[in-house]
Order: C-alpha cells, then sequence, then structure tokens
C-alpha cells in the first residue's frame, strides 16, 4: 500500500446525522434544504450529501451550477437548489442536471426563459429578494417591476420564495423583525401578482434555532449540520457534535538550547532549553498562518503551543513541557482527544474569524477519512 503524509481530515457521518436530526425535530414539519456549498463547507460534499439524503434531506443547496453538477454526480435526486444564481450559458447544463437556481437578475430571467422555449421545457425558479442583506435579490420597491415581466416569461415557473437574514446570529437584534416586516409584505405581492409559490424560506441555522417563523416552510440550516455553534448565545445550549477532527503527527523532535531562534524570522526565540516537535501540516492545508505563536493543539493529552511561524508545510511546536514526546505521537489541531477538544470557535477566535472559514480553509491536499459508513 502506498504509504501517506499523517496529515488528514476525519469526518464522523454519524455526527453529521445527529445534526440533521436535530436541525429535523427543530424544523417540526419544516422541509430541510441541507446547505452544503463549498464542498460542505470543506467536509465533502460527494458524501456528505448522500449521507444526508439517505437520512431524509428534503433538498440541497449550493452556491453555483458546478457544484450541483457534482453532488448529481454523486447520486443526489432530491431537488438542488442554485443559491449564487445562473451565469450566462449555463442554462442547458442547469436543464440537463434537473438544478433549480435562484433568480434575482432580470437578464438572467430572461436568458432562462428563451434557453428553456428553445428546449421546450418549463423550468422552476426561486425568486430571492433582499430584505436587508444588501447582497443579492430583488429590493422590495423592484418588485412592481419585475413581477409583470416574470409572469410574461411562460417557460419559467415560480417555485419558492426567499431571502437571507443579516442579523440571525443576533437574536435581540431589531433588524431581523424589520427584515421578516418586509418578506411579509413582498411575499403578499407575489401572491396578488398570481404566483403560488410552494416553497417559502429564509432561516439559516441561527434562524432555525432561535424560533418559529410562521410564514416559512422551509429551513436552509448549514454550519449546523457540521456542528458549528451558529451564534455565540447558543454555544453549550444546542445538542449539537463537531463532524470534523483535523490531525496530524510528529514527524521530528529537537532539542534546542535556550536563546535558539525558530522558524522564518525568528518570531519565537527559546528562553530556554526547548523541545520542538515538528509537525508535516502548513498554511497550505489550512493551517492558517495567523495561528504562528498563538495557535494550540492536542498532544498526549495536553495542549502544545505553535512556536514561531507557521510554515507552508511544516508547524513547529513547544513540546518543553510534556514529557516523553516521540516521533509519530497523534497531534489534534481540530476535535477531541483524551477528554479534551479543540473546537472551530476556539480556532476561529485565536485568529479573529468564525468557524465557517476555518472548515472551508482545510485545503483540498489533506485527505477526508469518512466514518460511520
Ligand atoms: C442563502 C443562504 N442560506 C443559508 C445558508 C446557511 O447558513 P448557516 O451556515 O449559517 O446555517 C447560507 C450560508 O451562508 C446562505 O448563504
Amino acid at each position: 500500500m502506498l504509504g501517506h503524509r499523517p496529515t488528514h481530515v476525519e469526518i464522523d457521518l454519524d455526527a453529521l446525522r445527529h445534526n440533521f436530526y436535530q436541525a429535523r425535530q427543530q424544523a417540526g414539519d419544516r422541509q430541510v434544504l441541507a446547505v452544503v456549498k463549498a464542498d460542505a463547507y470543506g467536509h465533502g460534499a460527494g458524501k456528505v450529501a448522500p449521507a444526508l439524503q439517505a437520512v431524509g434531506a428534503d433538498l440541497f443547496g449550493v452556491a453555483m451550477l458546478e457544484e450541483g453538477v457534482e453532488l448529481r454526480g454523486a447520486g443526489i435526486e432530491r431537488p438542488i437548489l442554485v443559491l449564487g444564481g445562473l451565469y450566462p450559458g449555463q442554462e442547458e447544463e442547469l436543464f440537463r442536471q434537473r438544478l433549480t437556481p435562484a433568480l434575482f437578475d432580470l437578464e438572467a430571467a430572461r436568458r432562462l426563459n428563451e434557453a428553456a422555449r428553445r428546449q421546450g421545457v418549463i423550468c422552476p425558479f426561486h425568486l430571492k429578494i433582499d430584505t436587508g442583506m444588501s447582497r443579492v435579490g430583488f429590493r422590495p420597491e423592484e418588485l412592481a417591476e419585475v413581477l409583470p415581466r416574470l409572469a410574461g416569461m411562460r417557460a419559467l415557473q415560480l417555485q419558492g420564495v426567499l431571502s437571507h437574514l443579516a442579523l440571525a446570529d443576533e437574536p435581540e437584534h431589531p433588524f431581523t423583525d424589520e427584515q421578516l416586516t418586509r418578506f411579509r409584505a413582498c411575499l403578499a405581492r407575489v401572491r396578488q401578482a398570481g404566483f403560488t409559490p410552494a416553497q417559502i424560506h429564509l432561516s439559516n441555522s441561527a434562524a432555525l434555532f432561535t424560533g418559529e417563523l410562521p410564514e416559512t416552510n422551509l429551513v436552509r440550516p448549514g454550519i449546523a449540520l457540521y456542528g458549528g455553534v451558529p451564534a455565540d448565545h447558543f454555544a453549550g445550549r444546542l445538542d449539537l457534535r463537531p463532524v470534523m477532527s483535523f490531525r496530524t503527527s510528529v514527524a521530528q523532535i529537537k532539542s534546542i538550547p535556550a536563546g535558539t531562534g525558530v522558524s522564518y524570522g525568528h518570531r519565537f526565540r527559546a528562553g530556554r532549553p526547548t523541545v520542538l516537535a515538528t509537525i508535516p501540516v502548513g498554511y497550505a492545508d489550512g493551517y492558517s498562518r495567523q495561528l504562528s505563536g498563538k495557535g494550540e493543539v492536542l498532544l498526549r493529552g495536553q495542549r502544545a503551543r505553535v512556536a514561531g511561524t507557521v510554515c507552508m508545510d511544516w508547524t513547529l511546536l513547544d513540546v518543553t513541557d510534556i514529557p516523553g514526546v516521540a516521533v509519530g505521537d497523534q497531534v489534534t489541531l481540530l476535535g477531541r482527544d483524551n477528554g479534551q477538544a479543540i473546537t472551530a470557535e476556539e480556532w476561529a477566535q485565536r485568529i479573529g474569524t468564525i468557524s465557517y472559514e476555518v472548515f472551508c480553509q482545510v485545503s483540498k491536499r489533506v485527505p477526508r477519512i469518512y466514518r460511520g459508513g
């Protein structure tokens, strides 16, 4: 068998299914669209989506057409919503792969309608409304012009209406109510224009676990499926299990005298005789260079700190206070070891980002190993 570098990610499909059941329970009788864009937030959409389909995910959400094509290749039969819309020239592939676009500009709608007419198909779509994220979506005041134009596009069928919340992770913030009010008003206008959308949706993970949105009948959790805490105030309050662990093992041990400089820029200088463990992981793997001098990992059930600058392929750990560290010892960058844990939230906080980015940064060259069949 081909030997391999020990750096890898473990994906716990049992934890994924557990999190899905939590979301399903919270969703009540609403449909669950599993957001698996960006390669299932770095977890590997080709394995994650089939596992979720098998336990009853109703739909899947991706950011771009190519991600939808990958899901079809992985055996996904359920509807796939392309949240990021459609670019010129993608129409026929969209029909071939039976993907559903979110539409938020009239030119894309016109092109899609033309292409659908030429092919003799009726293409379902979801209407994306910008109720306050100011990202993509028709603004409420545009609907007076947009809705009659869409009604005239006979090869398109409005199947759903969606919007996205900007502040769902801040439950006390009044702007979420403001977005809801705008969404309700837009929905009324859509219906007045003669459309009968079957699917109405607004909730990401934070909104889903915050409470009911009676006008919606579909929810769109992403981060919660991967065990990420959707917002700080949920910490310790949700029964979600981290799905990803990131591990490697010690490649080399060296003892250096006090005063020795370590790694690029010698930003770490040993203040005492020091034992260093070199691990084969670096920023090219997604171990952020911002963790230089700050990151912590688990080794022999204890925490060890990153010494100096994280390199492209290597990182150095100060293991002076951990007796007996040896080449081959397992190192946990993310996940549990001996009753301790490094969470994505802890990692994110150290470098001023969010768990989403920690997951998505784990690069393609790190093999994903799936557990829990
Ligand atoms: C339109 C849309 N819906 C749902 C989600 C899922 O959000 P979360 O991962 O916070 O649950 C995202 C993620 O960014 C999104 O862009």
